[in-house]
C-alpha cells in the first residue's frame, strides 16, 4: 500500500533523489571496499553496495523498526579500527546528532585517507524522531563542520529542487490543517460555512503536493527558493 502511493498518489521526490545519490554513491564504490552506513535505521541503501563489505552503526534508541546493526553504538564513539571504511553512508542524521562536531571527527577517523562520505541532511523539515532531533543546518553550517572536522568536500548541493520543498508543504497542509471548524472560530453558525472551505482547502493542497512532486522529478530548480534537504559529498585528504 505504501509503495502504491508512494508510486502512484505522492510520489515522493525526496525519497527518489536521496534513492539516486546512494545508488550513485554506491556504484562509484569498487568491488570488496569496506562501507559504514552510519545511522542506518532501516539500512534502505544497503542494496546498492552489495559488492562491498557492508557494515552499519546505529543506537537503536528510537521506538521503530531497526535493521540489525553491526555496531550498537552512538556514533561519536564507533568500537572499530583507524581507517577502517573506504566509504561512509551518513543520511538524514546529523540533524539526530546533540554534538554534531564530536561525531564528524569520529567518522573522519574511521574513514580512510582517500576515503569519501555522502550525508543528507534537511535543511526544512517538521521535528521527527522525537526527542533525537537538534538543529537544522545551512549550507555554510555543512561547510564550517565538514572543515573543522578535516574533510574536503567536493560537491554540495540541493537534494531536491524547490518544486520538491513546495511539495512537502502542500503535503504537510493537506495533513496538518485542522478540519475542525472550532479551532478557527468560536461563533456556533459559521462551522457550517466553514467546514467545506477548510476541506476544500486541504483537498487542493493534496492535489499540489502531488503535483508539484511530479514537477520536481521533472525539473530540478536551484536557483532560487530555499531546499528542503542538503546532500554533501567529501572525502578525507
Ligand atoms: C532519520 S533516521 C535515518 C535512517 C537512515 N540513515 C535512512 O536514511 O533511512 C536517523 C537514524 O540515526 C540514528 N541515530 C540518531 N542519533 C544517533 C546517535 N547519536 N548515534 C547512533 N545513531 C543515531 C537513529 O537511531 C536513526 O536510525
Amino acid at each position: 500500500m505504501k509503495s502504491f502511493i508512494d508510486k502512484y498518489i505522492l510520489p515522493n521526490s525526496s525519497r527518489e533523489y536521496l534513492r539516486r545519490y546512494n545508488r550513485s554513491f554506491g556504484q562509484t564504490a569498487e568491488n570488496g571496499m569496506v562501507v559504514l552506513d552510519a545511522g542506518a535505521g532501516e539500512q534502505p541503501y544497503a542494496k546498492y553496495f552489495d559488492h562491498c563489505t557492508y557494515e552499519s552503526a546505529d543506537f537503536e534508541m528510537v521506538d521503530k523498526p531497526y535493521a540489525k546493526s553491526t555496531y550498537v553504538c552512538d556514533l561519536a564513539q564507533i568500537p572499530t579500527a583507524d581507517g577502517r571504511f573506504d566509504r561512509i553512508l551518513f543520511n538524514q542524521v546529523l540533524e539526530h546528532i546533540p554534538e554534531p562536531s564530536d561525531v564528524l571527527s569520529e567518522l573522519f577517523r574511521v574513514l580512510k585517507p582517500g576515503g569519501s562520505i555522502i550525508c543528507t541532511c534537511p535543511f526544512y523539515y517538521e521535528e521527527h524522531e522525537k526527542p533525537y532531533d537538534f538543529y537544522r543546518y545551512t549550507q555554510f553550517a555543512h561547510r564550517h563542520l565538514f572543515a573543522k572536522a578535516g574533510f574536503e568536500i567536493d560537491r554540495l548541493e540541493w537534494l531536491e529542487g524547490y518544486f520538491g520543498t513546495l511539495a512537502y508543504q502542500f503535503q504537510t497542509m493537506a495533513l496538518r490543517l485542522p478540519l475542525a471548524p472550532q479551532r478557527y472560530l468560536k461563533r456556533p453558525w459559521w462551522p457550517i460555512l466553514f467546514w467545506p472551505v477548510i476541506a476544500g482547502l486541504k483537498a487542493s493542497a493534496a492535489l499540489l503536493a502531488a503535483l508539484f512532486y511530479r514537477l520536481d522529478l521533472a525539473c530540478k530548480i536551484t536557483d532560487r527558493g530555499h531546499p528542503k534537504n542538503y546532500v554533501i559529498l567529501a572525502h578525507k585528504p
